[in-house]
């Protein structure tokens, strides 16, 4: 199990690095992410590196027994690089181009940046490739910026000619006979810059999935020039949940480990709910295989404008609330809390109090805790519930003119999964196309935009035995964004549903509507017939009263629901525990298994309620090294099972 996190030596001195070496091995550190935004001091002039420092530290990082996942640094270009290559700083939507001073300034279709990121990847694969304490590779950080430069332009032209074969294609694919929008060469095709009014909606979402593919084309560039000289593994860190700039299923099958940085964005219940909806995602675009929680903040919790604190105990309930879910340890950003810069209010392992300390010592405790969870490493989780995800539809959401501002893709994954973990059940992420037989339930809470095959998927699932949910304004467009005509959605799914959608009623911001049970509605309500569901609750209101707002269908030897409203929070918990057939019991104690290949698990548990819970039985406790019988209040505790 690693511990540990990004280490940057570079902005201290020896006496500070003597200091670190002797807290590291007091914290159980193990893993150390290096060189993650170190390009000005590796590379001073183009093509002239300096390794020397590097080299001293790696050396002594291994000699106090903490191995180093390898940054490349290419998130953040220095100034030299700027000022050699102005073409290559990013354009925003409304054309200004941003400059050094901060990170991320570079442009992905810069063939100037492509080639230095190369070059600097190369270079230090060959000299670290073998590395002793060299155990991982970082390529960049957090894939993040867009840019809408005359470079993108080139690039996004030659992926649209792929896509779609011909201008003809183009053409109709965008629906340009609409404002006059028809292109009469590919030189008159732009990525979506700023206009004035609404953009076009497939221009939108091409671009989205070519960025997509931009990104994964650079991180291969850089991956495979690693691979020439090393045979560690590599990953890249991805920023979840909220995190929409690749396709993180094709991303996934380019790493060889999915990590992932997480900072809930709201405290308490909140976080603890938002650290499992992460975590479920990030053990789901591995494929089930384990992965790594790169980056959490010791102290850091994202409150819109502001960073709060960490509450006592949470930093091991965050950090155990990511292992339960499969990944190998735990790592911060990070390890130092920095003096100068502008992370300087960010939370650390060791904050600017240092090691005397309320967060040194709880992070001192969680290390020794990680250490103790060693015999876990390579256990897996098996769920048979799946909420569907899909980046297509997450883009399609984005676009201009939708029929209410409160349709929201990412929220309504979050409630989705929020509903199932509080009803105590563990989730998988899943595309609409992947094989989904092993689910007993799914729910598909935003599929805006759903391919036929994803159709005709969700069908043969709800025909072969699944229970499936299906929300409001799901397959109402195919994968062009071209709305299913004669009713929606999409013909197979509305097939196994037996419902057809004739009309779509945003409601007004802030409205309540209630249904035949008194169940509580807000944003959206649909004019909906049964072609053979049964209706379970009608609309109350308007020209909706009598007609179905929430519908069930036997279909083949399975059952399809389509629930066309927003129900409230606790109609929408009570929905989720009707079909499960669960209890309904607030929400208290997690409890996710991960297991071993050999018949070995582990019962993570962790109490988020105020009061004690008394275990049906003593057990083995991994994270004490004793028997426990009892978990106290925000307490948690790995259970060793079968053995
Ligand atoms: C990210 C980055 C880090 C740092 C932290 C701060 O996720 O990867 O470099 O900026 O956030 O919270």
């Amino acid at each position: 199990m690693f511990f540990g996190g990004d280490y940057n030596p570079e902005q201290w001195d020896e006496a500070v690095w003597k200091e670190d070496d002797a807290l590291m091995r007091r914290a159980r550190v193990n893993l150390a992410t290096v060189g993650v935004f170190s390009w000005a001091l590796l590379e001073p002039e183009e093509g002239r590196y300096d390794f020397a420092w590097l080299d001293a530290h790696l050396d002594r990082l291994h000699a106090n027994g903490v191995s180093v996942d390898l940054a490349t640094p290419t998130a953040s270009p220095p100034p030299w690089f700027t000022l050699a290559h102005p073409d290559a700083m990013p354009v925003t939507r409304d054309g200004a181009r941003h400059i050094h001073g901060s990170r991320d300034t570079y442009c992905l279709a810069s063939p100037a940046y492509r080639t230095a990121a190369r070059n600097i990847a190369r270079a230090l694969a060959e000299r670290y490739g073998e590395h002793p304490a060299v155990v991982m590779w970082h390529v960049h950080n957090e894939y993040v910026t867009l840019c809408w430069c005359d470079h993108t332009a080139a690039a996004f032209r030659d992926w649209l000619r792929d896509r779609h074969g011909s201008l003809e294609a183009l053409n109709e694919a965008w629906g340009t006979a609409f404002w006059s929008q028809r292109y009469g060469s590919w030189e008159q095709v732009l990525p979506p810059r700023a206009t004035n009014w609404h953009q076009n909606p497939g221009q939108h979402l091409d671009f989205r999935r070519f960025w997509s593919d931009l990104v994964l084309a650079a991180f291969r560039e850089q991956r495979d020039a690693i691979r020439e000289h090393s045979d560690r593994p590599v990953t890249t860190n991805m920023m979840l949940p909220g995190y929409q700039n690749v396709d993180l299923w094709a991303l996934g099958r380019e790493v060889d480990v999915i990590s992932i940085d997480h900072y809930p964005d709201a405290p308490g219940l909140d976080a603890a709910a938002d650290t499992a909806f992460a975590a479920d995602r990030a053990r789901s675009f591995a494929g089930g295989r384990p992965w790594l929680l790169m980056e959490q903040g010791a102290n850091t919790v994202y409150d819109g404008d502001r960073i709060l604190g960490k509450e006592p105990g949470e930093i091991l309930r965050h950090t155990i609330g990511h292992i339960a879910r499969g990944s190998e340890g735990a790592l911060f950003f990070q390890w130092r809390q920095s003096r100068a810069g502008a992370e300087q209010w960010h939370s650390a392992m060791v904050p600017h109090a240092g090691a005397d300390s309320r967060i040194f010592r709880e992070v001192q405790a969680v290390g020794e805790a990680v250490e103790r969870l060693g015999e876990v490493e390579g256990s897996t989780v098996t769920a048979e519930v799946a909420v569907l995800h899909d980046a297509d539809a997450w883009w399609a959401m984005e676009v201009d003119g939708l029929p209410s501002a409160d349709l929201d893709y990412h929220g309504s994954l979050r409630r989705a999964h929020r509903a199932l973990w509080e009803a105590g059940v563990t989730v998988d992420f899943a595309h609409p196309e992947h094989d989904l037989s092993r689910y007993r339930f799914i729910v598909a809470p935003a599929l805006f935009l759903l391919s036929d095959a994803g159709a005709a998927n969700l069908r043969r699932y709800v025909s072969g035995g699944g229970t499936l949910l299906v929300q409001h304004f799901t397959g109402f467009v195919d994968e062009y964004l071209h709305a299913r005509l004669g009713g929606y959605p999409a013909t197979p799914l509305r097939e196994a549903l037996g419902i057809r959608v004739e009309e779509h009623r945003p409601l007004r911001r802030g409205e309540h509507i209630v249904l035949s049970d008194g169940t509580r509605a807000t944003v959206w309500s649909e004019l909906l017939r049964s072609e053979g569901a049964e209706t379970v609750l009608t609309y109350t209101h308007g020209m909706l009263t009598g007609h179905p707002a929430l519908t069930r269908h036997r279909f083949g030897q399975g059952e399809g629901w389509y629930l066309s409203t927003r129900l409230d929070d606790p109609g929408y918990a009570a929905l989720i525990t009707r079909i499960l057939g669960v209890g309904t019991e607030p929400p208290g104690v997690e409890s996710v298994t991960r297991h071993a290949t050999d018949g070995r698990s582990w019962e993570f548990l962790l109490n988020h309620t105020a009061t004690t819970i008394s275990l049906p039985e003593s057990a083995h406790d991994l994270l004490t090294g004793a028997p426990v019988s009892e978990l106290p209040p925000g307490g948690c505790a790995v259970l060793r099972k079968n053995r």
